[in-house]
């Protein structure tokens, strides 16, 4: 069979990441053309995959003036870059794989589901944690009506204190106007992996959150501007040194020290820290997306969730979830599940860890394209876990939490 071809567009940390997925599947799927701005990033990209210089570009929009010459698009462009290019190669009849968010906005994703629909084409966005092997298993063990009817859950995203340090108050979705808010950022993967979890669509949120720590009146007194000329950086734990410098000693070589640098070196990193926007001191950079948010949500089937997401945790710790049950509980971590019994007043443990490879999103980035890939070679939407309207219904679940977190009141949410 002919192998099917995919663009590249955006080959920076997630475009990479999507392509070396892709590229498991080299049988069948061949990376024929990448678009991206960074000569570095695009040039590393067509020499990894032998892409051939005619269909190496420099924006979104270039493959498309020569026509449809692959089956199938990655657009792992900024969040703000993510609707016109959609459309437009959804015009042209390419699959797509988009990058989360959707869309910044209610109404862009309506465009884009709308262009999906219109042009019957296969598209997922990529809310990896549907694909994941510990989502998987508990959707398989609620089914199994382990724990009765499930009746509420509480759901943490734990984003770590030094991830959203580099992510969401010194790099590229710090700042609301330039990318998203930190809901639509960081939690439209939670607010799906809920919905699709509880198997219902909210009805109606509320919302409280707020930018309460990275502020410049939080700032110490004697604190610089940037963390390498700072005088009491070596007491604060959001210093860039400790944070990169502590990385790299302790063998990091990749994200988030390819975000900050190509010259990944002590050398390199003690640049990037004086000159870039990676060295700023936390409480002035021209941050304002919040660090602590809570979203309630009731479902139409009278079910609720309380989620919360927030900065100040260990790092690198995985979502943590209870649902309450009319017959049992379960716990799950993304390594483990754990359920326990009212009859039996018994645990049950499933290790996740054992079973499969846990990599990238609790191996929620290969799965998902593994998926994609299904669907494409045999042109068959139904490897997906969701599509444009189940998408859609998802994020506009999203902006009514925004907004009720800021008009301080409770939102129906509409699902169309
Ligand atoms: N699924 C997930 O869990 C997950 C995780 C992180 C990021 N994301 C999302 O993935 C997307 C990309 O994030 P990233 O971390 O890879 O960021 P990134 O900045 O590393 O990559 C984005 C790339 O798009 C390129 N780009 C900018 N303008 C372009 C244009 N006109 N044409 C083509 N390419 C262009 C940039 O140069 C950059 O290399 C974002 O929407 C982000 O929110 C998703």
């Amino acid at each position: 069979m002919e192998k099917k071809k995919v663009i590249i567009v955006g080959a920076g940390a997630r475009g990479v990441v999507y392509a070396k997925c892709l590229n498991e599947h080299a049988e069948q799927i061949e990376i024929v053309g990448v678009a991206e701005p960074r000569p570095i990033w695009r040039e590393r990209m067509a020499e990894e995959y032998n892409i051939p210089g005619k269909n190496v570009f420099e924006d979104w929009a270039e493959p498309l003036k020569r026509g449809r010459f692959a089956d199938a698009v990655v657009l792992a462009t900024p969040d703000n870059l993510h609707t016109e290019p959609a459309i437009a190669y959804a015009n042209q009849g390419y699959h797509i794989l988009l990058e989360k968010p959707m869309a910044p906005t209610a109404e862009e994703c309506h465009r884009i589901a709308k262009a999906i629909n219109e042009n019957g084409v296969l598209f997922a966005v990529c809310h990896v944690l549907r694909y994941a092997p510990y989502t998987q298993k508990l959707k398989e063990l609620l089914a199994s009506g382990c724990i009765g009817k499930p009746v509420s859950m509480q759901h943490l995203e734990p984003v770590g204190y030094w991830h959203q340090a580099h992510s969401f108050v010194r790099g590229n979705w710090r700042n609301e106007g330039e990318s998203s808010f930190m809901l639509l950022a960081k939690s439209c993967h939670d607010l799906d992996w809920i919905s699709y979890v509880m198997g219902a669509l909210p009805e109606r949120v509320s919302s409280f959150g707020s930018l309460t720590h990275f502020r410049p009146e939080n700032a110490p007194e004697e604190a610089a501007d940037r963390c390498p000329e700072c005088a009491v950086e070596s007491t604060c734990p959001y210093s860039a040194k400790k944070i990169y410098l502590g990385l790299y000693a302790e063998g990091c070589r990749e994200w988030p020290l390819d975000v900050i640098t190509h010259d990944i070196c002590e050398e390199g990193i003690n640049t990037a820290l004086r000159k870039g926007p990676y060295g700023r001191c936390v409480f002035k950079c021209d941050n304002d997306v919040v660090d602590h948010q809570v979203v309630n949500i009731e479902f139409g089937t009278g079910q609720t969730c309380a989620f919360t997401m927030t900065a100040f945790t260990k790092p690198a710790q995985h979502r943590k979830t209870t649902i309450f049950g009319t017959e049992g509980e379960i716990y799950c971590d993304c390594n483990n599940i754990h359920v326990y019994d009212f009859l039996t007043d018994k645990t049950k443990s499933y290790d996740i860890r054992a079973e499969e490879e846990i990599v990238g999103h609790a191996g929620g980035d290969q799965a998902m394209v593994d998926a994609f890939v299904q669907a494409l070679v045999n042109n068959d939407p139904s490897h997906l876990k969701s599509g444009a309207d189940e998408t859609l219904a998802t994020h506009l679940s999203v902006f009514a939490a925004e907004k009720a977190r800021q008009e301080g009141c409770v939102v129906e949410v509409k699902t169309v």
